[in-house]
């Protein structure tokens, strides 16, 4: 179980390191709903979260965009428990309602080979939406392995394994309420 102190530090084996604060987090997700609002003013918007990792930075930002928003969610996998990338990348949930003709923003937590993206990119594409841009909240460009072009994205990040708001090592560390570098992670029981 993860407990955490006053200050928001972790009392785990595992080491963190902040990289993006809390009130860093928030400031730059007000400029992306700002410019999200611009962008699809007078439009309905239907936000698709990529589940798990992008619900806290989606709840986030829906929060702040001003346009009518939908919101609807799929769910893949990639890494499994690991930190490393099998390259494999499989749905698991399925969005609830069509996308045929909408404005789609797919919103992701964190684009690091890409191949998730580049998958769910083609998948949604084939399913004829009006529009489909991307908005994720952390690029990682060191692994990309494929080429894909993000609309909107929050921080570039240098090629560390990162948890918190949303993110996971081994389903720990979702609700840390900032992104942090996990160092010397602690081997899966
Ligand atoms: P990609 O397919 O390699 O771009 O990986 C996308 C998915 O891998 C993300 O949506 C995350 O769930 C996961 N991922 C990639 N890098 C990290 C990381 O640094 N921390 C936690 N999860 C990550």
């Amino acid at each position: 179980m993860r407990t955490e102190g006053q200050g928001g530090e972790l009392m785990t084996g595992d080491e963190i390191k902040v990289l993006i604060s809390k009130d860093e987090l928030e400031k730059r997700i007000k400029d992306l709903a700002a410019e999200i609002s611009r962008d699809y003013a007078k439009k309905d918007l239907l936000m698709v979260g990529v589940l798990k990792g992008s619900f806290v930075f989606l709840a986030d930002l829906m929060r702040y965009v001003d346009s009518n928003v939908s919101v609807d969610f799929m769910g893949t996998v990639s890494y499994g428990a690991s930190t490393k990338s099998s390259g494999e990348v499989r749905i698991t949930k399925d969005l609830e309602e069509s996308v045929a003709g909408r404005h789609v923003l797919l919103v992701e937590d964190i684009v690091d080979t890409g191949l998730t993206l580049r998958y769910l990119l083609d998948t949604l594409r084939n399913r004829q939406p009006a529009s489909l841009k991307v908005c994720a909240l952390l690029d990682k460009p060191a692994r990309r392995r494929v080429r894909v072009s993000l609309d909107y994205y929050g921080f570039i990040i240098p090629n560390a394994f990162v948890v918190g708001y949303g993110l996971d090592y081994a389903e720990k560390y979702r609700g840390l309420p900032y992104v942090g570098v996990l160092e010397n992670p602690e081997p899966e029981k």
